[in-house]
């Protein structure tokens, strides 16, 4: 039996709370393999979980952290064996089983990744469950037919995990992505990623937006949804894609079937929690390849895990730029 240090999430009188503990590796969840965690990330999920802004924990007492890499200790499946290099990102992982903000993660063989050789722990968290997202996204809205011959793509939340690797992919694969931000002063940092134009999101007008307005965009990665994404309905060329992935601007969008029946426009839903199996080692496998972000380093910072609970009002606030990696055990 080890002590670890681990990060929990608890409720007490319907008020969230989070700090450090020491706790036995033997009372965390069950699983199949029991991984030493190298590395975990910060992602909006995770602060929405840690501050409680978000009653998304649907297991209290619950360990933080939807993501986490790290190498096997000990396994009772036999697709995986000690030393072996994993990831593990989403599932119930950091919500409703202990997740990656501790010394040791015990978890379902079902959930568990092997790492593919061209990534490092550290770069697999620096990707994390963003760029797992941004890519099952891309690769999803390809299949639908979107190519960069096509036209724009834009990316909304641009600065953000999510929004930073979908226009670091996209511009790799040789679109024009312009890219939706509230941070107007992050414009160099955007185009140093590949974005060509800058959209303030302070100059959408989304007080009157019109069942169909001026056709724009050929692909939309949305991570905000609320109004946006009634914007983007209504402004993407004929047999446009969107990917709506998240909700910092609002859940609700209003919208009518106009794009849909008259411009063909294609809306999908991604959801990177429970991808099956197969298709979520191809998109990591993609990931580590032809879908390799090129200026990962550039958009990461690391912290370490005692700076973790310090981090996650940024994320509340809309303020981060890019992705945060977290050094657990390195
Ligand atoms: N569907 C899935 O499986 C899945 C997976 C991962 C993430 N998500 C969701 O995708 C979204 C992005 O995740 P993330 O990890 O990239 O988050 P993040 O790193 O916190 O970035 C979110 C970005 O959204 C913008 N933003 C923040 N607050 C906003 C507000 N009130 N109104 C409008 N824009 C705001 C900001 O970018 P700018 O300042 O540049 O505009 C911010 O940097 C979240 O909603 C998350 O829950 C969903």
């Amino acid at each position: 039996m080890a002590r670890i240090r681990v990060f929990r999430i608890r409720e007490n009188e319907k008020k969230v709370s989070a700090a450090f503990e020491d706790m036995d590796h033997q009372d965390l969840d069950k699983g199949e393999v029991l991984v030493r965690v190298a590395y975990s990330g910060i992602n909006y999920k995770d602060a929405l979980a840690a501050t409680g802004t978000g009653r998304i924990i649907r297991k209290f007492p619950c360990v933080g952290g939807i993501d986490l890499s790290g190498t096997v200790v000990e396994s009772g499946d036999t697709r995986f064996k000690p030393g072996d290099a994993v990831i593990a990102t989403s599932y119930d992982i950091g919500v409703a089983h202990d997740g990656g903000y501790a010394e040791m993660a015990r978890l379902p063989a079902d959930w568990v990744v092997p790492l593919p050789q061209e990534l490092s722990l550290l770069d697999a968290m620096a990707l994390g469950t963003a760029g797992y997202t941004a890519a099952l996204g891309v690769v999803r809205m390809e299949l639908n037919g979107l190519k960069p011959e096509n036209g724009t793509a834009i990316v909304t939340g641009a600065t953000g995990g999510v929004g930073s690797i979908a226009i670091d992919l996209l511009s790799g694969r040789g679109y024009r992505v312009a890219a939706l931000t509230g941070k107007a002063s992050e414009e160099t940092y955007l185009k140093e990623l590949g974005a060509t134009e800058i959209i303030d999101r302070k100059s959408v007008d989304l007080s009157k937006i019109r069942p169909l307005e001026k056709p724009r965009w050929a692909g939309a990665i949305d991570n905000l949804g609320g109004e946006y994404l009634s914007w983007l309905a209504s402004s993407m060329q004929m047999s446009g894609t969107i990917a709506s992935i998240g909700l910092t601007a609002g859940m609700d969008f209003k919208s009518t079937v106009a794009p849909f029946i008259l411009r063909g426009v294609c809306l999908l839903g991604i959801d990177s929690g429970f991808t099956p199996m197969p298709l979520r080692r191809e998109v990591w496998h993609r990931l580590a390849t032809d879908l390799r972000p090129r200026h990962l380093g550039q958009m990461t910072r690391i912290i370490a895990f005692d700076e973790l609970p310090g981090a996650f009002a940024a994320f509340i606030e809309g303020k981060v730029r890019g992705r945060t990696v977290v050094k657990v055990g390195g």
